[in-house]
């Protein structure tokens, strides 16, 4: 997608030892690009959200993946390996994308006989891991398009209102977004559409990143607290919500951004259709019940009682709480398949429940 008519990936490569990434912690004030030399730097960039999103948290890995090959050139080449596959595996516990991309890597790495042809199919995996989620958050656009004509149609050509929470777009993936992909095919298909941006606090992806896709993108958006959505559904202000997905288990069960089952909650008090967006890589195919077997990321308590914003000449971190007030800071939450109406991934629209999902995938 675009910045000022630019057009960006979120991470690519810049040359054969260096992988380039946009740092969003300073969006949408700065852009800032990172390079990425070494394995750590790469789980240094996932831990400290530098990149965030579970495809792109996915690509990121894989490239951490291939940097490990280059620098075990001159130490003992599986061992490096293998300690370069714990330290990134350790970032970050609920994409389960995170270790579908090291796993893609590794595996790659494991057919190779000398260091030379390991290090070439890691970067070989590695970008199939990045390719790969393009094509298929672009294909989650055009199913998901499908969905909003229908409700534009019902609404006859009247503005449809979409809420999503977090920021499930292109910045967080590698280009056009999971949850977002279908509303830039939406309005790039000329449908009028506006969307109901969640700030999703603590980190508020959605003010920062999602708004920023969207002013870039020339998408009408209006920028809520995360508190509103209940009542703008109760008002009939909001005729769909897609989100995004981390992980999802064979069952249809959805982790998300913290907030995202409360959202489901009052989409379904409101017979809103409530949709997960996602690409084949967010499923744990081993899991059933997301509640129990899903693990939920617990973050520093400093992103709760410190906010951070442009101060007109720099971005600035400023206290909230009495600065001894005890804060919790749980990541994602998990939605149980009955309150979503359906998933949209790259292979069309199923229920979410675990016949459905096996037909989309599992059938010839
Ligand atoms: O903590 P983050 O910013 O990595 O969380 C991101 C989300 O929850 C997204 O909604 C999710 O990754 C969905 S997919 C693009």
């Amino acid at each position: 997608m675009n910045i000022k008519g630019q057009h960006y990936r979120t991470i690519w490569e810049k040359n054969e030892r260096t992988i380039q990434i946009i740092d969003q912690r300073a969006l949408p004030h700065q852009l800032v690009i990172e390079d990425l030399n070494s394995y750590q730097a790469a789980a240094i960039a996932i831990k400290e959200m530098h990149v965030r999103g579970a495809p792109l948290i996915g690509a990121t890995a894989a490239y951490g993946m291939y940097l490990a090959c280059l620098e075990a050139m001159e130490d003992n080449f599986d061992i490096f390996i293998k300690k370069a596959k714990t330290t990134l595996e350790a970032t970050r516990p609920t994409a389960v994308n995170l270790f579908y991309g090291i796993n893609a890597v590794f595996e790659a790495i494991s057919k190779g006989i000398s260091k030379k042809e390991k290090t070439q199919l890691a970067l070989k995996a590695a970008r199939q891991v990045t390719e790969e989620s393009v094509l298929q958050c672009e294909a989650i656009g055009q199913h998901g398009l499908e969905i909003i004509k229908e409700i534009s149609a019902k609404k006859n050509g009247e503005r449809v209102n979409i809420l999503t929470h977090c920021n499930a777009g292109w910045l967080a993936c590698i280009d056009y977004g999971t949850a977002t992909a279908p509303m830039y095919a939406a309005h790039d298909a000329g449908i009028d559409i506006h969307i109901w941006v969640d700030e999703t606090r603590p980190r508020n992806q959605g003010a920062r990143i999602t708004a920023f896709e969207f002013q870039e993108h020339g998408i009408p958006h209006t920028v809520i607290v995360d508190n509103l959505g209940g009542h703008l559904m109760q008002h009939g202000l909001v005729d769909l919500v897609i989100v995004g997905s981390d992980r999802t288990t064979r069952t249809g069960d959805v982790a998300n951004k913290i907030g995202t089952y409360l959202k489901a909650l009052a989409a379904f008090d409101n017979q809103v259709p409530f949709y997960a967006a996602l690409p084949e890589t967010t499923f744990d195919w081993s899991i059933s019940d997301g509640l129990k077997e899903i693990p939920i990321e617990e973050r520093g308590s400093d992103e709760v009682k410190y906010i951070q914003g442009w101060n007109g000449n720099s971005i600035e971190k400023v206290l909230l709480t009495p600065k001894e007030s005890p804060a919790l800071n749980y990541g994602f939450d998990v939605t149980p398949a009955k309150y979503i109406t359906g998933l949209i991934t790259e292979k069309g629209v199923c229920e979410a429940n675990e016949a459905s999902i096996k037909e989309m995938y599992f059938s010839e």
